[in-house]
């Protein structure tokens, strides 16, 4: 008696164990099914995720799927690269992707930023990018005064690079010598009234940064001139024709050449260089592009 009772105690217990495991294992399989459908608010969402998307694709298509093509292709600019198509349908889809990159969309002046890569000979200052008022550029150092006239700065690698430079020269008689080199945010101001007052501001624009945006202020950059010619009429001296084949073996470029005004802004200038390194100067030379072309393509992607 005692062991059937016993008996009927151990099965009953096997039974609510057994109810236990079920019922937990109900219980685990409704929480990983809940967890695994999406409710109805994600699903809304994931439709119109997928709607956003083939939205940007027929957006990718319009430009022929280009963006799988180029490496500076900036998804952030889609909407602009479509409205400048717009009004540009002459142009190849590469040649608009990369007028927007160089911000040729936009009115110079108008949307201006803080220049990138600031105290590198990566820096871009132009109409659309600036330093501020109190940018001084680090490692300033004075040429060496028989390549200058006066006191002439520059940050050091580039001031050893034109030392080089004028000295190669040199060696061939020839006369490099700095005229204007790095400008403080004040001179350039002083400098760019001196001109509108002169000229006006539009004509001024074609040939004078706006205070914060000359690239004097970087450091990097020199004017030259050869010693009998005024710098103007650079364009007409050997020492122009040396500096068109030998400049970019020493990391510099001619920064307004004449064939892109509507890229760099401003009007030709023959004698107005700047250091970029080695690498980019050989680059831009081989191509034949501007610095705003290079730092669109190459430096800022
Ligand atoms: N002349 C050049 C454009 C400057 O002022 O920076
Ligand atoms: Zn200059």
């Amino acid at each position: 008696m005692k062991n059937r009772k016993k008996a009927k105690l151990k099965i009953k217990n096997i039974i609510i164990i057994l109810i236990v495991f079920i019922l937990l294992g109900i219980t685990i399989s409704i929480i990983t099914k809940n967890n695994a459908k999406p409710k109805i608010k994600d699903k809304k969402e994931i439709k119109q995720k997928e709607k956003i998307l083939t939205e940007q694709e027929k957006k990718y298509q319009e430009l022929n799927n280009i963006n799988k093509k180029l490496d500076y292709f900036k998804d952030d600019y889609l909407d602009r690269y479509l409205e400048y198509k717009k009004n540009n349908q002459n142009l190849s889809n590469e040649q608009i992707i990369k007028n927007v990159n160089m911000n040729l969309d936009l009115e110079k002046y108008e949307q201006t930023q803080p220049a990138k890569y600031q105290n590198t000979e990566k820096i871009l200052v132009n109409k659309y990018y600036n330093v501020g008022q109190d940018y001084i550029p680090e490692n300033l150092e004075l040429i060496d005064n028989q390549y200058a006239i006066g006191n002439m700065k520059m940050v050091k690698v580039a001031k050893e690079a034109f030392e080089s430079l004028s000295a190669a020269a040199k060696k061939e008689n020839l006369n490099i010598i700095a005229m204007s080199t790095y400008r403080s945010y004040d001179y350039q101001t002083n400098l760019y009234n001196r001109y509108v007052a002169q000229d006006g501001k539009e004509n001024a624009d074609t040939y004078s940064g706006r205070p914060g945006h000359s690239e004097h202020q970087t450091g990097l950059a020199a004017d030259v001139y050869n010693k009998t010619e005024t710098y103007t009429n650079f364009e007409r001296t050997k020492e122009y024709q040396w500096m068109q084949e030998h400049a970019h073996e020493y990391g510099f470029i001619l920064r307004f050449p004449e064939n892109k005004v509507d890229e760099t802004g401003y009007q030709f200038e023959s004698w107005h260089y700047r250091y970029v390194g080695l690498e980019a100067a050989k680059y831009i030379k081989e191509h034949n592009i501007s610095f705003e072309e290079y730092f669109a393509t190459v430096i800022d992607k």
